[in-house]
């Protein structure tokens, strides 16, 4: 057999196995797969007496943590960013735990110590068990999910899956970021459609304000809406649920840009009602660099084309090649940290320690805060502005003093509107890593920048 036609029998079978494996699958958790399989499966038993210990090891010592208070201190210790790094830029890329890089390289010496036998065959049949997962934590069925790289990604895949004619209009915002927004400055170019730019109100501050915006802006020329979940500069959360109202009745495709949001906040895209739902699990989900989510809501699949062209939605398949096994491994194990430490917990400790930052900058004379504050719109994403100086300069100040923040807007779409708007902002991103004592260590370093 030559190597294409190796390949495409292997494929078949493991497509097969697959289908039997499904169901047994869909009721475990990744982890627990990887215990349980130990018995019945010669997997890789080194890797995952680790990872078992681990997980095991790490419940035990937050549950007698939270007895003493000291829950999020003994978290920070699985992360390999040093202690004098304040790491407050999570909305570019999150710090990845300790235990998911080791088992990443782990499971890459596993897998060359039998490459074909382990990249297609018990290592590979795991990586269907990381897509059930991840689809179970944003509400998704596996069949409407697949593992991409990153949110662009997933957006040029849906964008370059749907048809246009002349004059049919894209409604996005002036916020979207270029990973979700230049795929369909593409398409319209291709179709000749007409992208329309809503303009976002800085700061945002009601629900009721944006869904106004939204329904002016509609028409029966509209066919696709694309909106971030929550908005990469000024971390607005979209109520996407209520633009669904709107969209859905009209056959309008609602694709959303999900890159800042799961991780961070409790996502469920069911019942946001979206169509197609994109994220990078590598930010506020923690996975390693280059693992991201792509939904696709059943009921729309057939007018979006799929994303790996045959048996579109697995993690492997006739169409997707082969994949870096072990790396969605390790999007996996981030996604079951994720569930250990549970979504609304994380989601609770990421505002919280938002809304402690917002409160130290309130009192900073001339910092303006350009999120909302409105409990319904706000995100652990804060833009702040500080009077008379460049955020460049504050960006690259603070760097020195070993603080990681984003000056605002530097890889965002500019369009002209948006430059004459000049937001000159820094961005702040609050994760369970971050504490209030480093909030306090930002805002003393801020204080002494703008004084
Ligand atoms: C809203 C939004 N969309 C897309 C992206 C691009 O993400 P990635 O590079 O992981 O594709 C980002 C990154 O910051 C973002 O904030």
């Amino acid at each position: 057999m030559d190597d294409m036609t190796e390949n495409s029998a292997h494929i078949a079978a493991m497509e097969r196995r697959w289908i039997m494996a499904d169901t047994d699958l869909h009721r475990r958790t990744f982890l627990k797969g990887i215990i349980a399989g130990l018995a019945a499966l010669p997997l890789v038993p080194r890797v995952d007496a680790a990872l078992a210990a681990w997980l095991d090891g790490l419940a035990t010592d937050l549950a007698a943590s939270t007895a003493s208070g000291n829950y999020w201190q003994r978290l920070r210790q699985e992360f390999l960013t040093p202690a004098r790094l304040l790491h407050f830029n999570t909305g570019s890329l999150g710090a990845t735990p300790r235990a998911v890089i080791d088992a990443v390289a782990d499971y890459m010496r596993e897998l060359e110590r039998d490459p074909v036998g382990q990249a297609w065959g018990p290592m590979l049949q795991l990586t269907e068990a990381v897509r059930h997962e991840a689809a179970a934590l944003i509400g998704a069925d596996p069949e409407e999910l697949a593992i991409v790289r990153n949110t662009t990604e997933a957006m040029n895949t849906i964008a370059s899956g749907v048809d246009l004619s002349p004059g049919d209009e894209i409604l996005t915002t002036d916020h979207e970021h270029a990973g979700g927004m230049i795929c369909w400055q593409y398409l319209a170019e291709r179709t000749q459609a007409r992208i329309v730019q809503l303009e976002m109100p800085v700061p945002a501050t009601s629900a009721d304000e944006l869904v106004a915006r939204v329904a002016e802006h509609l028409n029966e020329r509209t066919r696709i809406c694309s909106f971030s979940h929550v908005d990469t500069l000024t971390g607005v959360r979209l109520p996407l649920a209520r633009i669904a109202e709107l969209t859905r009745p009209r056959g309008i495709l609602l694709a959303c840009d999900g890159a800042q949001a799961p991780g961070m906040l409790q996502v469920d895209v069911h019942a946001l009602q979206v169509d197609t739902y994109a994220s990078s699990s590598h930010k506020w989900m923690l996975a390693p660099k280059g693992s991201g989510l792509l939904y696709v809501r059943r009921a729309v699949q057939d007018r979006v084309r799929p994303p790996l062209l045959r048996s579109g939605f697995g993690s492997y398949s006739g169409s997707s090649g082969t994949r870096n096994v072990p790396h969605i491994l390790g999007h996996g194990l981030a996604v079951d940290m994720h569930r250990l430490l549970t979504p609304q917990k994380i989601e609770h400790r990421c505002l919280a320690l938002r809304d402690g930052l917002a409160q130290r900058l309130q009192e900073l004379p001339g910092a303006r805060i350009l999120s909302p504050t409105a409990v319904e719109l706000r995100s652990a994403l804060l833009a702040v502005t500080f009077e008379g100086k460049a955020a460049g300069d504050i960006y690259r100040a603070l760097r020195e003093r070993d603080i990681v923040a984003k000056a605002l807007p530097a890889t965002m779409v500019v369009t002209d509107a948006l430059q004459s708007r000049n937001y000159n902002a820094v961005r702040f991103s609050t994760h369970i890593y971050n504490s209030e004592a480093e909030l306090d260590r930002l805002t003393e370093a801020l204080a002494q920048l703008t004084r």
